[in-house]
């Protein structure tokens, strides 16, 4: 598959912060990328270098096989941005908007089946300045997508909204990413970037931790497994004495799993045993608590603290 974003050695200074640090990372076509990190660790500032809107200090950039500083011209016509700070023209309604960005790209577009797509038909004439944050986020997201991009940049298009309109915006990416399309995603939920993505990159410090699809980052950097049981105190000594890895987690038991036949033979010792439980579930890592740990891991400049097991051989 072709590469419709490569970024290699990429280097952003501010004065003495080097807010993008080497960061190297391929978008291949037709995919959904997620660039995760925490508040400052340069994920805007390298989505506007590849937008063409920031020129960055070192390294090599191209997007669409076009340099973005050089490029601008070419490529605005090829990609879509929705900013993280989208503002508009206050006195202009959604539809007006729309109808402006399609005379400035010289595309005809069915205005009313872009806004019902961000689920935003019901504020069409309504002025920008009398919409909700949430409404305006959509209408950043709709204009991104007036001129047909083959690429689409979205700088936290979820940011805000809620649970409804969020999984709105879920289906327009999974719509672009069936239309052949590639979506370049920043978000600050970790669920969503697990559900909608085919790779992802993790950003801390301006350095990228992790590069994968989200199972393959779970499997490399998340912890096995656990069985987690909660009930009388007992029972992690029982289980530790069975030469088990025991932690304790906000007052239940965690023991970490071979394979799910595992949880059997324990559970099954501790019926035998006469311990008391109240209930029991097994639980994976998932990508945010993969994330938690990897951003720990560099603000600490060590790994994070592993639980301290009580027990094992
Ligand atoms: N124009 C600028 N001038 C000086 N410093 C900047 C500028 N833009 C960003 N920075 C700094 O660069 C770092 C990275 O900022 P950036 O906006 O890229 O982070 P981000 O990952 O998008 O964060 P967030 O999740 O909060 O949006 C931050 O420390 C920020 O303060
Ligand atoms: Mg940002």
């Amino acid at each position: 598959m072709s590469a419709s974003v490569e970024v290699s050695r990429l280097v952003k200074s501010y004065g003495a912060l080097r807010a993008v640090d080497g960061v190297d990372f391929d978008v291949r076509s037709g995919e959904v990328f997620s660039f995760l990190g925490p508040n400052g660790a340069g994920k805007t500032t390298t989505v506007e270098i590849l937008e063409g809107l920031r020129r960055r200090t070192a390294g090599d950039v191209r997007v669409l096989g076009l340099d973005p500083w050089i490029d601008l011209a070419r490529l605005r016509t090829r990609i879509g941005v929705t900013p993280q700070d989208f503002h508009f023209f206050p006195k202009l309604t959604p539809r007006e908007g729309i109808r402006l960005y399609a005379r400035l790209f010289e595309r005809k577009v069915d205005e009313d089946e872009l806004l019902a797509l961000v689920q935003l038909s019901d504020k069409a004439d309504d002025r920008y300045d009398t919409l909700s944050g949430g409404q305006h986020q959509k209408m950043g997201v709709a204009l991104a997508l007036v001129n047909d991009p083959e690429l689409c940049f979205l700088d936290e298009p979820t940011t805000g909204l809620d649970p409804r309109a969020r999984r709105a915006i879920w289906e327009v990416i999974r719509r672009l990413k069936g239309e052949g399309r590639t979506v370049f995603l920043t978000t600050h939920y970790l669920e969503e970037a697990q559900q909608l993505s085919d790779r992802i990159s993790i950003i801390n410090l301006g350095r990228i931790v992790a590069t994968g699809s989200p199972d393959e980052i779970i499997r490399r950097f998340g912890r096995p497994e656990r069985l987690r049981l909660v009930g009388e105190s007992a029972l992690a000594d029982r289980l530790a004495s069975l030469g088990l890895r025991v932690t304790r987690d906000d007052g239940a038991v965690e023991v970490e799993l071979g394979s799910k036949a595992d949880a059997l033979q324990i559970l099954e010792t501790i019926r035998a045993s006469g311990l008391k439980w109240e209930s029991f579930s097994t639980r994976s890592d998932t990508l945010e608590d993969v994330f938690i740990r990897l951003v720990g891991r560099m603000e600490n400049g060590s790994l994070p603290a592993e639980p301290e097991p009580e027990g094992g051989p």
